[in-house]
This record gives structure tokens, sequence and C-alpha cells, in this order.
């Protein structure tokens, strides 16, 4: 059996809906907590299967996790005795890499297997690797594609990347908070959850400026201590809900965000036609007619987010004219379009582009999720789509939204879950 998302289109999305604590914070706080060799409380900590695989890994290590409720957490890192964390636990996810800056920050040794993760095209961690190496740890790769990082000594100096990286630029803070002297990251990514991330070890006794800017500064400080901290909304999930009250025609107010984050998602909206109004902590969308044709590419923060393309996608593959969609983040994230496809969206892939025309409406199919923001975004399809739309793979699309179902129902969505025969299996068993 497998389960699958059904959706009936046609539903336009009205009232509120909560965002939760943003994956991507979670995915590097939740390990940073090794770095304070005691206990730490983690708030709106979304329920999410990507936390769940992290916490796994926390414990194999000897960590000891409480939950206090669904999504607030007491981690103790002081009994921790491991720094191995094998490819069964870090196949599920690419966040697994932020183990080597957090264990190589606490203990000078580190060896995680390389991650998991969407496959996104190629997605090397060459720019963690060349971080943790200036700062005076060797790096190899072992069998069975362990990476291995090891350091007398961790001794701050300038690290400069040539790409904007999220996950280099806040495994190169995991590593250099307790390293001697300082530690200047350049061209440093600038997402909200950097932010969240080196606000979390200051919380924790670091002495770190500059986050959210594209130079960051870490004075290493021989310990740090556990603390209390909750976790920064999730702006793509907001995003998500956003489009897809847009696309519906809907009116939703969209809670716990914080606006400033979202304002490239909220002006590709305003060009789209919907109407975006701000308010300390929430954003009201309310889309009417067809959408707008419009150009989107993506870029570092503050540009268009990457995990925001497949859904702007679908809200422009119904819009009046032909937009032009340009992936400049990875090299392989339109892995989409097959499934928007099926549904009648007409959308031409040429190298770094997609070129949508606007069809008059999206028809139900079955679709399948290839990654996660490409099944969020066969949701928001569904819910445009003239009939039912049934999407497997849906743990793609779990490891990522909180509730998922539950938030779009709560908006008038007709949507639920489908037990499936796994008509593979059904064949094979005669
Ligand atoms: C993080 O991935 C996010 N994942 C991704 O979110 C997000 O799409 C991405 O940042 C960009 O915002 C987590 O935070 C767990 P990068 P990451 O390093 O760290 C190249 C989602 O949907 N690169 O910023 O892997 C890389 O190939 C996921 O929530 C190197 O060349 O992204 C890419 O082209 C998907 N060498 C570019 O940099 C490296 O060592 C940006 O990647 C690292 C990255």
């Amino acid at each position: 059996m497998q389960t699958k998302i059904a959706v009936r289109g046609g539903n336009p999305l009205l009232g509120n809906v909560r965002i939760s604590g943003a994956k991507n914070a979670a995915a590097c706080i939740l390990p940073a907590t090794i770095l304070a060799a005691g206990k730490c409380t983690i708030e709106n900590v979304p329920a999410i299967s990507d936390v769940t695989y992290t916490l796994r890994i926390l414990e194999s290590l000897g960590a000891k996790v409480r939950l206090l409720d669904k999504n607030t957490l007491e981690i103790d890192t002081a009994p921790l005795h491991g720094h191995t964390v094998t490819h069964d636990l870090t196949r599920h996810m690419r966040a697994s890499y932020y183990f080597l800056g957090a264990l190589l920050g606490r203990f000078g040794q580190a060896r995680v297997a390389m991650p998991g993760g969407c496959n996104l095209g190629v997605r090397p961690i060459d720019l963690h690797e060349k971080a943790f190496a200036m700062l005076g740890a060797t790096v190899d790769t072992e069998e069975n594609a362990i990476i291995s990082c090891s350091a007398e000594k961790l001794v701050g100096t300038q690290i400069y990347f040539d790409v904007v990286s999220v996950g280099a630029t806040a495994n190169a803070m995991l590593a250099a908070v307790r390293a001697d002297g300082r530690t200047q990251i350049e061209n440093a990514a600038k997402e909200p959850h950097i932010v969240d991330l080196a606000n979390f070890l200051n919380a924790m006794g670091a002495n770190i400026r500059g986050a959210g800017t594209d130079t960051i500064r870490v004075d290493g400080v021989p310990q740090l201590h556990g603390c209390t901290w909750s976790v920064v909304p999730d702006q793509i999930e907001a995003g998500t809900y956003m489009v897809a009250a847009a696309a519906t025609g809907g009116n939703v107010l969209v809670e716990n965000v914080t606006p400033k984050h979202l304002e490239s998602i909220s002006a590709k909206l305003r060009e789209s036609g919907a109407l975006v109004e701000e308010y300390d902590d929430a954003v009201r969308v309310i889309g009417h007619s067809r959408p707008h044709k419009c150009s989107v590419k993506t870029m570092p923060h503050p540009g268009f987010p990457t995990d925001m393309q497949p859904q702007m996608a679908v809200l422009l593959s119904v819009a009046t004219g032909t937009s032009y969609i340009t992936e400049s983040i990875f090299d392989n994230r339109f892995r989409w379009v097959d499934q928007l496809a099926r549904m009648g969206a007409v959308v031409k892939v040429d190298g770094k582009m997609a070129v949508v025309e606007g069809v008059e409406s999206l028809m139900g199919a079955p679709v399948q999720a290839d990654d996660l923001r490409a099944g969020a975004a066969m949701l928001i399809a569904g819910l445009m789509a003239l009939g039912q739309t049934e999407i497997e793979h849906i743990e793609y699309i779990e490891r990522g939204y909180e509730n998922v179902v539950e938030k779009f129902k709560a908006l008038g969505a007709d949507i639920f879950y489908l037990q499936d025969a796994d008509e593979d299996a059904v064949l094979l068993a005669g």
C-alpha cells in the first residue's frame, strides 16, 4: 500500500494559515546544539521528517533528546560520545552535512557520510571542505563515502566562497565559533536561516557579527553553553501558501511570518496581479483574475528563492502570455516540468530557462513529487486544476511541510490522503 495525496481543484483558498518554524533553520540549529555541551531547549521546531532524521543522528551520537511538546525539544549534548555518522543516517537529507561542522567545532574531529537530499543536479560539498581545511582541518574521503575531518587546533582565518552557499556558510560558522582567533567569511549567504543560526550561536555564547550581510565575522570563544531558542518562521512554507492563495483566486491571511523575509515573493506575486498586504507578523494574499505573465530569476537571498521556483512556475502556467523562469542556483531544478505537462501545462526547458506558455486552465491527473518543492508545486497545481489530481511520493513533501493536508483543508481545499494498493505489488503477487 502506498499513501498518496488527492486534490479536487476549483476551491478558492479562504481563511488563515499559521506558518511553522523553518525547515532549513532547524536543519542547522539542531546539529549546532552539539557545540553547547549542555542542555538547549528549541521551540517552534517544525514536526517534519527532516527533523526526525536529524534527531535520530543526534541520538546515535549519544545526545539525549526530549520532546516537551510537538514543536519543542530539549537536547542535552553533554553525554555526546561519538563523532561518526554513517550513510544509513545521512542518506535521507542534505542537511546531514551540518554534523561535520558541529562535530569538528566541538571535538576537532568528525566522520560523516556524504549527504542525501533532493536531486537538484550536482550538489558537491567542496566549499564546506575548503572552509574546514582553511581553518586547519585535514579533510579526507574514506571508503563508504565518509568525509573525515580532523584538526589538532582550529585557527581563525579568512574564507572566501566563490559561490554563495547556504550550507557552506553555516558550516563555516559551526566550525569557527570555538577556533582560535577571528574568522571572516566573505561572499556569505544571507538567508534568514543563516541569521537565525548566528543569533542562536550567540545566545550560546559565541561572538558572531555581520550575519545577513555578505561578510560574517566570527571571533572564537573557548566554551559555549546551552540556551533556549525559537526557530525563525519558514519563509518558503509561507511563500508556498501565498502562491496557492493567488493561484486559486483566494483570500488568505498567512500568519507567523516575517514580511521582510518574503519581499521578493510578495513583489513577484504583485507583478503577476495578486494583491499582497503586509502586517507586523502576517501577510494577506488575494488572487482574483487570471495571473499576468512575468519573468522570474532565482538568486541568493534577498533575491527570488530557488525553493519557490516550481511553485511560482505553476501559478504562471495559467497566466495570460508567456513567462520566462531562469534557475541560476541549481543545474537541474526543472524536474517538475514533465509532471505539470501531464496536467496540460506548456513548458519548454532551454538550459537554465523554462519558457512557460500560459494555458486557460490545468486538468487533474496522476502525478508524482520528484523533490520537496516540486511536490509542493504539484499540490498547488491540483488546487487549481479542473478535476482530481493524485500525487505519489508524498514523502518528499512531508520532509518540509508540517501538517500540509490539514493546513490546506482548513483553508477550504478539497484535499485528502488516498491509500492505494501498490499496483506493482498486486501484479507481482499474480
Ligand atoms: C540549501 O541547500 C537548502 N537546504 C536548499 O533548500 C536551498 O535550495 C539552497 O540552500 C539554496 O538556498 C538546506 O538548507 C538544508 P547551497 P545547499 O550550498 O546548502 C553549489 C529546500 O527545498 N555548491 O546554497 O545544498 C550548489 O551546487 C532545499 O528546502 C557548490 O558548488 O545549497 C548550488 O549550485 C533544496 N559547492 C549552489 O552552490 C558546495 O560546497 C548553492 O547551493 C556547496 C554548494
